[in-house]
């Protein structure tokens, strides 16, 4: 019934991302009920070479689905880069007799599963855990909604004082290199401009069009930038704006807020389904690929594309930002 599958292990790794609860709640509850018996590593892959193991039972996932964070706590781990750190995790996993290892987190965590699957022949599966929404494989990484709802919450209140003050405010939002969260953000939020890693900004331009908007009456502005889209993030460019306008400005750093809370019913929904597909997916004798979403339909994705091909931007948002900043 179950493909031989007696025993698997999951772990999360790299930045936690809401949902990531939803998702081991998916995955136990999915596996139970085929049978199949669910242990998890704390503290990502240093808890698998630590062996800090824990059983995951139907009560272990009750009374999650709605927390942030991630129950088996996360690492970013330097001794897993190492083909003797991956060699031990393997007799690890060996020595608890599973038959498989699912792996939630982004391409960094994923290329540690890959090189574990390559060089140890242990059967891995990833899922696309990240706020950032920079993976290719899926229209949607899980956590990126909860991340842009709680940034578009922060600056909604953001105007109220920036109106109030006639102020200018600068908001800097997550995303490593990627725009995704603040285009999104963006356009939900009103944004005046929206500065991001794949559309660079010409500073003399952004500051033409700021002071133009004064000229014609408004009041405040709100200004979103990714933490890539412009050297030295929001405060980089308060500066340089300072320097040519002399306007009243402040800065907001958004930072780790972006990650906590509890996740949207999106990204429980999104987390459900992805932690049921890895396991539909050992079932299916999947091995070394990513369960996404796309067009609704769940899909596995070779795990070598996530960090081989490069995430493009959405060009129609980007656009519609163009419109309506502009
Ligand atoms: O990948 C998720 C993310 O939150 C990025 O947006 C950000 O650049 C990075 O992690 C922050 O990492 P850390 O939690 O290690 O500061």
């Amino acid at each position: 019934v179950n493909n031989g599958l007696k025993k698997i292990a999951v772990l999360s790794s790299g930045g936690d991302a809401p949902g990531m609860n939803a998702c081991i709640r998916a995955i136990v509850r999915t596996a139970l009920g085929q049978g199949i018996e669910v242990i998890g590593f704390r503290q990502g892959y240093r808890g698998l070479l630590q062996g800090l193991e824990v059983p995951l039972g139907r009560r272990a996932v009750g009374n999650i689905i709605q927390r942030g964070g991630t129950i088996l706590g996360t690492s970013r781990c330097d001794e897993f880069l190492t083909p003797e750190g991956r060699a031990r995790a393997a007799e690890n996993l060996r020595e608890r007799q599973t038959d498989a290892l699912v792996v939630l987190g982004g391409d960094g965590s994923f290329q540690g599963a890959h090189a574990l699957a390559s060089e140890c022949g242990v059967r891995v599966i990833g899922i696309p855990c990240t706020i950032d929404n920079d993976l290719v494989g899926t229209d949607y990484t899980l956590g990126f909604d909860t991340a842009v709802n709680i940034a578009l919450d922060a600056i909604d209140r953001i105007r109220d004082t920036a109106e109030s003050f006639e102020r200018l405010f600068f908001v800097e939002v997550m995303g490593h290199t990627c725009g995704a969260i603040a285009l999104e953000v963006g356009v939900a939020g009103g944004a005046d401009d929206v500065l991001l890693p794949e559309d660079p900004t010409d500073i003399e331009v952004l500051c033409e069009r700021l002071q133009l908007g004064f000229e014609h009456g408004r009041r405040s502005s709100i200004v979103v930038v990714a933490e890539g889209g412009f050297p030295g993030g929001a405060f980089g460019v308060a500066q340089q704006v300072w320097m040519r306008l002399r306007a009243d400005y402040r800065v907001c750093v958004l930072g780790h807020i972006q990650r906590g809370g509890s996740p949207t019913a999106r990204d429980r929904v999104l987390g459900s389904k992805l932690g049921s597909g890895a396991v539909d997916a050992l079932l299916e004798e999947h091995s070394n690929c990513m369960v996404g979403e796309v067009d609704g339909h769940v899909c596995f994705t070779p795990l070598e594309r996530t960090w081989n091909e490069h995430r493009e931007v959405n060009r129609s948002l980007l656009e519609l930002a163009h419109r309506l900043t502009h």
